[in-house]
């Protein structure tokens, strides 16, 4: 049932349409042959009648002939006219008869023949019984007569008579046997043919039935199917408006709190900015102040004081450097991103410059020349980057300082940059003192610091102002490391 559900209205349609034909061509044809075999029936019935009918003539003519016989006899015994009746109507009755008999043998040569001998051989009887009749009338003996008439040449006349008569009807019982069994067999055809039409119109009967029951079943099956799919598209329709619209309150939502965040980061911003720059005035305020009583009133204060004024210039420098970090941080995110096309390895290069120099320039300053830190930089670009290389050099800086920073302490420090292939970002790797993978994650929180002022001093801002480089850029940033044998940090640009 469900291999013809697939097949599509019209071609079942055109199959009905055939089978409908040929239903009805069985029909007719079944039809045709009952009738058929009712006609040969009928006319094989027709035919012993027929012979029925000419046996019947064969036997009214002998009866005619006799009738003769026995008025002509009685007139010849009697001489009384009353007694020739019979014998003028059989006179009368007999060609007329005979040619009934022609009539119905018209198709039958023998019986023609013998036909041809009766007429002969009544016409001399019949002379013969007129002779008769007519000798009595002239008043001759009646022994005489009986001997002319009735014995002798009359008996033979009247046997030969019956002779043709019997082997006319012989004939036709021989023909009706024949008949009558053709019959019989003509309606025990049509019996069977009648039965097997009959029983083939009620096999397609059955068969049409069931089709036309599976036909109906087929097509309601079709209106279920039709009316679910759209029952099921109605509630997928509205499942879609539904969706469209919670998707538009959430964009209208989305927009609103993307909106006010904005806004509360712009005054967040606006708020860090201010403090840090409102704070740098009382800080030079502190340091100035400081410097002069350190400087002028050195002979004022003991050991104790003086070690005191250095410890408030140390943390007023601290602050100071602090507050820079943070206006770094939030020039970050409030300079407009420019981007451009350009060589990450011109940019990585100057970093490094800067930072030999910023090396050179500490040591000069700590009476080591040959200076203290050998660092090896190894430097390859990768492909041209994107991104505003402004911001990039920020975070450079940041990431190499970083490196050389925390490999200061290891006896070769060595610091490379590049792109990877395999990990399509640039990385920043040193082979310094490492930091525990479970932090990785906080690093680039502002203030967050795995290590200690001690051994690596710093503010804990760098990098987050990486992280903010590179996700104003929609890029990543990500490190990997192990604690004593250097880290990795990567990132991309988006
Ligand atoms: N190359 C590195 N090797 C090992 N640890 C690192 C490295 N880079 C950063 N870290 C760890 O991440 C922390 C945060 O780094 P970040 O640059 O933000 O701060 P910082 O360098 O300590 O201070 P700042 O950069 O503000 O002067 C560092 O304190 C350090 O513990
Ligand atoms: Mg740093």
């Amino acid at each position: 049932m469900k291999a013809i559900n697939n097949i599509d209205p019209e071609t079942n349609q055109k199959a009905l349409t055939v089978v409908l034909l040929l239903a009805v061509a069985i029909v007719v044809g079944n039809t045709w042959l009952a009738f058929r075999s009712i006609d040969v029936l009928v006319d094989s019935e027709n035919w012993v009648q027929h012979t029925l009918q000419v046996i019947n003539q064969v036997e009214r003519i002998m009866s005619s002939a006799k009738d003769a016989e026995t008025g002509n006899r009685g007139f010849l015994i009697t001489g009384e006219d009353r007694y020739l009746e019979p014998y003028t109507d059989a006179l009368r009755q007999i060609p007329a008869e005979l040619d009934v008999f022609g009539k119905l043998t018209s198709d039958n040569q023998s019986q023609q023949d013998r036909l041809v001998e009766l007429r002969a051989a009544s016409g001399q009887r019949l002379d013969l019984l007129a002779k008769g009749i007519a000798e009595k009338r002239k008043g001759a003996n009646v022994n005489e007569l009986q001997l002319l008439v009735l014995s002798g040449t009359g008996k033979e006349e009247m046997d030969h008579l019956r002779r043709i008569a019997d082997d006319m009807e012989s004939e036709e019982r021989r023909l009706l046997v024949t008949r009558v069994e053709d019959a019989r067999k003509n309606s025990q055809r049509a019996r069977w043919t009648t039965a097997l039409a009959s029983a083939l119109d009620l096999i397609l009967l059955v068969f049409m039935f069931r089709y036309l029951a599976e036909e109906r079943e087929m097509r309601l099956e079709r209106e279920r199917t039709a009316a679910q799919l759209a029952t099921a598209k109605m509630e997928t329709d509205a499942k879609a408006a539904e969706i469209h619209k919670l998707n538009e309150e959430l964009e209208a939502r989305v927009r609103l709190r993307t909106a006010e965040l904005e806004t509360t980061n712009r005054e967040l911003e606006a708020f860090s900015y201010s403090v840090s720059h409102d704070l740098r005035s009382p800080l030079r305020t502190i340091d100035g102040f400081s410097l002069a009583l350190e400087e002028d009133y050195a002979d004022a204060v003991d050991e104790v004081g003086k070690d005191y004024i250095r410890r408030v210039r140390t943390g007023v420098q601290r602050m100071g450097q602090l507050i820079d970090a943070l206006l770094q941080l939030s020039r970050i995110t409030r300079a407009e991103l420019v981007r451009e096309r350009f060589d990450m390895r011109e940019v990585a290069l100057s970093v490094v410059a800067e930072i030999k120099l910023g090396m050179q320039a500490t040591s000069v300053a700590n009476g080591n020349i040959a200076g203290a830190t050998p660092v090896t930089f190894e430097v390859d670009g990768g492909p041209e980057a994107f991104g505003d290389p402004k911001l990039i050099r920020v975070a450079l800086e940041n990431l190499f300082g970083n490196a050389v920073k925390f490999s200061s302490k290891v006896a070769a420090p060595a610091v490379q940059f590049g792109w990877d292939d395999d990990a399509e970002s640039w990385f920043v790797r040193d082979n310094g003192a490492g930091f525990d993978m479970f932090y990785a994650s906080k690093l680039f929180n502002a203030f967050n610091r795995l290590h200690g002022d001690k051994d690596f001093k710093g503010s804990g801002i760098g990098l987050a102002t990486v992280a903010r480089v590179v996700r104003r850029h929609h890029g990543k940033i990500w490190a990997d490391s192990t604690v004593g044998r250097g880290a990795t940090f990567w990132f991309t640009l988006g």
